[in-house]
């Protein structure tokens, strides 16, 4: 006989799995403003920042030269997925991204789960890229003045700080451009992804003139294993690509411009990574990277005795971290904003502001909380478990991609993944690879936000869910 229970633990278990349908992705109220510019702009906005300014430091040591390798290596990874989401983003073009595709294919608990590693590659990662960016701040004071910022204002408390006040100087400075509106926040992206795709530029020209062969031998001196664990660190630098998927709600032509926004920002950037790590190890001998904070512009100072044009360096590393900050901080607001339209959290997060479109409340929250985030809890070793929750979410889009040839073969999509399943399927190994290459320490961080997750999503989300009550 079936109990009351029963009948109420199996309704549950239904809805853990309940999908939510393609087509009752609905419209929102941000306002569409965004074209291919802009959203190759967030596109490249959000992924080229901290990462290339500081990896190096830590990826060459583990790989040498063939670090190189190690960049088209977590490119290749990056490029699978972005086809996936490119299919993804013009078939479903709302501002969930990963999230929003766990919904309509895999389930709720699935979906869940798919935003709170999003939660974990945005809203924690940009205290991480904020503490970047105050170090990059300090360094640049250094250069220009002699002083740098008292240590108890501006390092984190496990480097001898009480506030990090840098960190929540830009990210404050972020909010206030994200509470303008989209944008107006796109506009200032723009200005600086050129800032920093020219300092990039400007690099490679100048390193490429003090290559030297011999610096590039031995070419892989710790083997495939130093050339997979120093691409699964650098991977860091590669997300982000994917915020312009969280624009689908903002974006003028979603169909047509997200999936082309999406590969034109990972094309650029891997073309770019590629060329600077070339430049970098052929004008530094690897054994030389150990322990460096800022790479680039120490190589242009130090090795081509060029200080002005190492400062120039120092300048575009800040403006690099800054527009991620912007971007990151913007795609964060947009995932929980569809989260909270299913929801999954709470309906504040969706309450979009007449005047300007911008989920007002949402920003300020998030905003405040990130900067208090960085302002007080040392976040410097969250870059690789940043990276552990974007390869997962990422794996998720890819098998997204499957289940939805399957389910909805028929639906419009402006974008296919040629080859599919074959190259969605090499997506996924390639995620699992690469998070097999992190370390114990990663993982255990990792497992612990993921169990957060549920506790709040059976405490809340399962509760709350729309699709849930709507069925009742
Ligand atoms: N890809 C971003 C960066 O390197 C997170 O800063």
């Amino acid at each position: 006989m079936t109990t009351e229970r029963d009948s109420d633990v199996a309704t549950r278990g239904a809805a853990l799995f309940r999908l939510k349908p393609v087509t009752a992705q609905d419209a929102g109220e941000l306002r569409r403003t965004l074209g291919l510019g802009a959203l190759t702009s967030i596109g490249i906005g959000a992924t080229l920042g901290t990462g290339i300014f500081v990896i190096l430091g830590q990826a060459v040591p583990a790989a040498g030269p063939a670090v190189v390798l190690s960049f088209v290596l977590a490119g290749v990874t990056a490029l699978l997925s972005a086809l996936s989401y490119a299919e993804l983003a013009g078939m479903i073009p709302v501002a969930g991204s990963a999230y929003s595709y766990a919904y309509a294919t895999l389930g709720e608990l699935v979906a869940w789960v798919c935003g709170w590693c999003l939660h974990l590659e945005y809203g924690i990662s940009i205290g991480a890229i904020a503490v970047g960016w105050g170090q990059y701040l300090n360094e640049l004071l250094a250069l220009a003045t002699g002083s740098r910022l008292p240590d108890a204002l501006s390092q984190p408390p496990d480097a001898g700080g009480i506030v990090n006040l840098p960190s929540v100087v830009v990210v404050l400075l972020a909010m206030v451009f994200l509470l303008r509106g989209a944008r107006e926040t796109a506009w200032a992206t723009s200005v600086m992804v050129v800032v920093k795709v020219v300092t990039l530029v400007f690099f490679c020209a100048v390193a490429f003139t003090a290559l030297r062969a011999e610096n590039l031998e031995p070419f892989a001196p710790l083997g495939i294993a130093g050339v997979s664990a120093a691409s699964a660190t650098l991977f860091f630098s590669y997300i982000g690509f994917d915020a312009a998927s969280t624009a689908g709600q903002e974006a003028r032509h979603p169909q047509r411009d997200m999936p082309r926004a999406i590969m034109l920002a990972l094309v650029v950037v891997t073309v770019l990574y590629c060329l600077v790590a070339l430049a970098a190890v052929g004008a530094m001998p690897w054994t030389a990277f150990a322990g460096t904070d800022a790479a680039l512009s120490q190589i242009v100072t130090t090795r081509l005795q060029q200080p002005v044009w190492g400062a120039l360096i120092a300048v575009g590393a800040v403006v690099a971290t800054a527009s991620v900050v912007l971007t990151v901080l913007y795609g964060q607001t947009r995932i929980l904003y569809s989260m909270s339209r299913d929801g999954l959290v709470p309906p504040v997060f969706a309450r979009v502001h007449p005047r300007t479109g911008v989920p007002r409340a949402n920003t300020l929250i998030v905003s405040v909380f990130v900067a208090v985030l960085a302002a007080v809890v040392p976040l410097g070793k969250l870059a690789d478990a940043t990276s552990i929750g974007a390869l997962f979410a990422f794996g998720l889009v890819n098998i997204a991609v499957v289940v939805l040839r399957r389910t909805r073969p028929d639906h419009p999509r402006g974008f296919r993944v040629p080859w599919s399943p074959l190259l969605p399927v090499l997506g996924v190994g390639c995620c699992v690879y690469l998070m097999f290459s992190l370390d114990v320490e990663t993982w255990v961080i990792f497992g612990l936000w993921m169990l957060l997750g549920l506790v709040v999503y059976f405490g809340y989300g399962l509760r709350h869910s729309h699709l849930r009550t709507e069925n009742r």
